[in-house]
């Protein structure tokens, strides 16, 4: 059976992951512990692909990355890859969005959620982006998940994430499309006639 290691330091993370990947004829596990991965990339893809690629070639195993984060139209695509670094907390990073989008007329945005595989060569053999279209509310809504999600409505829905079920969020968000859409792809890679070894 093929290991397949998450390139993130986040055991949440890891379990959600570890959790969708039940299926398959893969053995998941967490990066080891002290292995620092460089993210300078300009787009989620970018970023992803870094951390699959040097997560492999250090582990001598599959990896398999993420990258994720929110682009608003009005800021330029921002926060964008500094999704995560836009503030020092959720409470200030959604406080920092919405102070910047205060009276934007044109409030649209994206969640985007950016997976790359390589393989022990570190080459990547699979790459997905799951994107979830919405708005930035004009004050937060809901208990629910985590980060921007109280201050996000999903397209169609007139509803925050925050007012989401995880199920719910699971259905219409980035990672669960990002994931849906590289199920197959695995499945296949992984088979066991496949071409993984
Ligand atoms: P990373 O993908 O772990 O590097 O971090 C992405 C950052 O984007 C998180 O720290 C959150 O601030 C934000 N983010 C990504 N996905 C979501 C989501 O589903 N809801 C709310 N915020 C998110």
């Amino acid at each position: 059976m093929s290991v397949l290691v998450i390139a993130s330091g986040n055991a949440g993370k890891v379990r959600e992951f570890a959790h969708l990947l039940e299926s398959l004829p893969l053995e998941v596990r967490a990066m080891p512990e002290g292995l620092e991965v460089e993210e300078t990339g300009h787009t989620f893809a970018e970023n992803a692909r870094q951390k699959a690629t040097a997560v492999a070639r250090s582990t001598g195993c599959w990896a398999l990355a993420d990258d994720s984060g929110l682009a608003v139209d009005a800021l330029g695509g921002a926060p964008g890859v500094h999704s995560a670094r836009y503030a020092d907390s959720d409470a200030a990073r959604i406080e920092r969005l919405l102070t910047e989008m205060e009276g934007a007329p044109e409030r649209g945005a994206c969640f985007v959620c950016a997976l790359a595989v390589a393989d022990p060569d570190g080459v990547v053999r699979l790459e997905v982006e799951g994107r979830c279209p919405g708005t930035i509310l004009e004050a937060p809504r809901g208990t629910g998940g985590f980060g921007y999600d109280p201050v996000f409505e999903v397209a169609g829905s007139g509803r925050s994430f925050a007012e989401m079920t995880k199920e719910e969020k699971a259905r219409v968000g980035h990672r669960g499309r990002a994931f849906a859409a590289l199920e197959p792809q695995l499945g296949e890679l992984f088979a066991p006639e496949g071409a993984a070894g």
